[in-house]
């Protein structure tokens, strides 16, 4: 974002909820705490267009000079996801309707269908105002689209846009039947009026209107982010445009697909988890947003669509309480610039937090901010402005993360095992990656993301968790792998559909059985509590296949029950590559097992080899330089073996890093 290397640190700064008294003191305590980028403007829309047409930007101006002479570039943002309540009294055809038909109220935000044209006029006459006045604002460093697309609607004209959607993507209703398989049932259409978006029905729903569906939302919702992209393009080419991603396995997107069309892939991250699962879910989401921001995006100075090197930003965090199982969590001491600097680590840009200040009303008022209700005399600002200070010890770190395990993953498939119907309600594509980058993240392995069909050069294991969706061109980039001389893990349920989530016949894993030299004859999905014994002494869960080995070897076995004796985990020499596959869940200690045995098999070095358990360790790597990223994620003291500088204390490593309990270091190597 800075063409000097600085990292961004800042945030949501709300403006609008403040008086004006307020600003000068924001700016001053922003300039403390080194914050260098703050999103303006993100729901503002009824301050900035108060009645249709009529703008009062007075306010604006102000607080972007301010903003400027206090040296703090902004992401000013189109405020397109909470449309004013004159919007929505004028265009109730507007208001978004849910699969039960029913229509929504203003009162919240995002209460606007994004098929619906005079929601698209709307918005795209506000970002066209903010664009004529702001585009050459000296304060300006980033265009920040919207807030967080996926809001789903199932009113007419989201049905209207589905059948021509559709009939771009079959061709003719002969090609729409055959891949939605509608001969079940008595579904077939015999004209296009008469297929609707997949609202609630009697019974189960037809798995390919379902899949079809979130394809065509998405890409709906992408193409109401490039209208307002193109046009704030055209006002002046030289601000990169970006919009922040929402994570989450509801969220109908897929974000790889739109990776392109963004100059910048942005996330926020907000963990689910209060223990050490946080972490590990730290190191997904960053892994998973350099994967996607390796699609293409349009950031100059980047690598581009198949180099390694990419450019992302984590646009949003919680600088304190995270809101889980029920209560508010607040989050220890150190914790958010671990977080931070774990984000960094694995290549965003800077820090960004959700929000500047912590507003007095409103249905977000007890979400933490870095000038919390306490105000600025707070640990929480203390550490805000602690990590202003380490981002600009960092300038300097750049280069790609070291990684050589790819995972692939694939959103279809995460929404196919959604779907009604299938062997079990417990198949998810999304844990199923998440327990794979777990159990490598603690073998001290560093992973990338990757999607079907991406280069694989340079990646000695790939990991295929429950990829249900493969369609040929997907199970040939697959078998060239492997025959080229890669190693392979696939777990159950992949290769199991086609791209219109039909099931391949023949047996499982339908596309790659003879990459995995294994043939399933029967699937045995297990209850909640259940799990299955494994010979090796772990256990699995979730799932267990009786399956036949066609080639492939076992590794280990089902242990009682009816699978008694059956393989369960299986290794396949095939061409110059080995291809394991993994019939159950096994528990996390007997994945991590696996997972680190089969890396180290296919020549695959954890990056800190000395680090202790509890000990995460990133390499960055540039042309001619490397650091390494140190997060003590315990609560004792721990000791590295490592060389360099730390940059945090500008000291020199000789030997050992000392980490305090939850500390962090960042190492110049030699
Ligand atoms: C999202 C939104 C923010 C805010 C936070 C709260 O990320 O973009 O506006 O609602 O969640 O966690």
């Amino acid at each position: 974002m800075f063409s000097d290397g600085r990292l961004c640190f800042g945030g949501d700064y709300n403006p609008e909820q403040w008086p004006a008294s307020v600003w000068a003191e924001d700016v001053a305590l922003m300039r403390q705490a080194r914050v260098n980028l703050v999103t303006v403007g993100v729901f503002a829309w009824s301050r900035l267009e108060p009645a249709p047409g009529r703008y009062t930007f007075d306010w604006l101006d102000e607080v972007l000079d301010l903003l400027h002479a206090g040296g703090i570039r902004v992401a000013l943002a189109t405020p397109t996801a909470s449309p004013p309540p004159w919007f929505s009294a004028a265009h109730p055809g507007a208001l978004p309707v849910t699969a039960d038909g029913v229509r929504l109220h203003h009162g919240s935000r995002d209460t606007y269908c994004a098929a619906a044209p005079a929601y698209r006029t709307a918005a795209l006459r506000i970002a066209g105002a903010l664009a004529d006045r702001y585009a050459h604002h000296p304060a300006l460093a980033l265009w920040h689209v919207h807030n967080e697309y996926g809001t789903i609607c199932h009113c007419e004209h989201t049905a209207r846009a589905f059948r021509r959607w559709l009939a771009d993507r079959h061709g003719d209703l002969a090609a729409l039947n055959d891949a939605w398989v509608t001969s079940f049932w008595s579904q077939h259409y015999s004209d296009w009026a008469q297929i609707s978006t997949p609202r609630a029905t009697q019974y189960l729903a037809n798995p390919g209107q379902l899949l079809d569906f979130r394809r065509f939302w998405s890409d709906t919702l992408l193409a109401a982010y490039r209208e307002q992209r193109d046009l704030l393009h055209a006002a002046n080419p030289a601000i990169p445009i970006t919009t922040n991603y929402v994570l989450g396995d509801w969220v109908p997107v897929d974000h790889a697909r739109w990776a392109a069309e963004v100059d910048l892939v942005a996330v926020d991250h907000y963990p689910s988890a209060v223990d050490i699962g946080a972490e590990e879910q730290t190191a997904l989401v960053a892994d998973l947003a350099r994967g996607w921001a390796r699609h293409g995006n349009r950031h100059r100075g980047t690598t581009g669509p198949t180099g390694r090197a990419s450019a992302w930003l984590l646009m949003e965090s919680a600088p304190n309480q995270i809101h889980t199982a029920g209560r508010m969590h607040t989050k220890e001491p150190g914790r958010m610039i671990r977080h931070s600097l774990a984000h960094v680590a694995r290549g965003s840009h800077g820090a960004m937090f959700f929000q500047w200040r912590a507003p007095t009303g409103g249905a977000e008022r007890f979400h933490s901010a870095l000038v919390p209700h306490a105000g600025p005399d707070s640990r929480v600002f203390r550490e805000a402005t602690e990590l202003g200070a380490a981002l600009q010890q960092l300038t300097e770190v750049g280069g790609d993360v070291e990684a050589t395990v790819a995972i692939a993953v694939h959103a279809p498939s995460g929404w196919a095992l959604r779907h009604p119907g299938l062997p079990s309600q417990r198949l998810d594509h999304q844990q199923e990656t998440a327990a794979a980058h777990r159990a490598l993240w603690h073998a001290g392995h560093g992973c990338d993301i990757v999607l079907p069909g991406d280069p694989l050069d340079g990646y000695r294991l790939l990991v295929l968790p429950a990829l249900y969706l493969v369609s040929d061109a997907t199970a040939q980039w697959v078998r060239e792998y492997v025959e080229g001389g890669g190693h392979l893990l696939a777990t159950y349920l992949s290769a199991v559909a086609d791209e219109h989530a039909r099931v391949r016949l023949g047996g499982y894993p339908g596309a790659l059985r003879d990459v995995l030299g294994v043939w399933v004859e029967e699937f045995h999905p297990l209850a909640e509590h259940d799990h299955v014994r494994l010979h090796g002494g772990g256990t699995g869960r979730i799932w267990a296949e009786s399956l036949r080995l066609t080639g492939a070897q076992v590794i280990d076995a089902y242990d009682g029950g009816v699978l008694d004796g059956r393989p369960a985990i299986t290794r396949h020499r095939t061409g110059a590559g080995t291809a394991w596959y993994v019939s159950t869940r096994p528990d996390d200690d007997t994945y991590r097992r696996l997972l680190d045995e089969v890396a180290r098999s296919a020549g695959v070095t954890p990056v800190c080899p000395g680090a202790p358990a509890g000990v995460e360790a990133v390499r960055r790597r540039g042309d001619d330089a490397s650091w390494l990223f140190l997060f003590n994620h315990t609560d004792s003291p721990q000791q590295v073996p490592a060389r360099g500088t730390d940059l945090l204390t500008a000291t020199p490593v000789d030997q050992v890093v000392q980490l305090t309990p939850g500390g962090v270091a960042v190492l110049r190597e030699h």
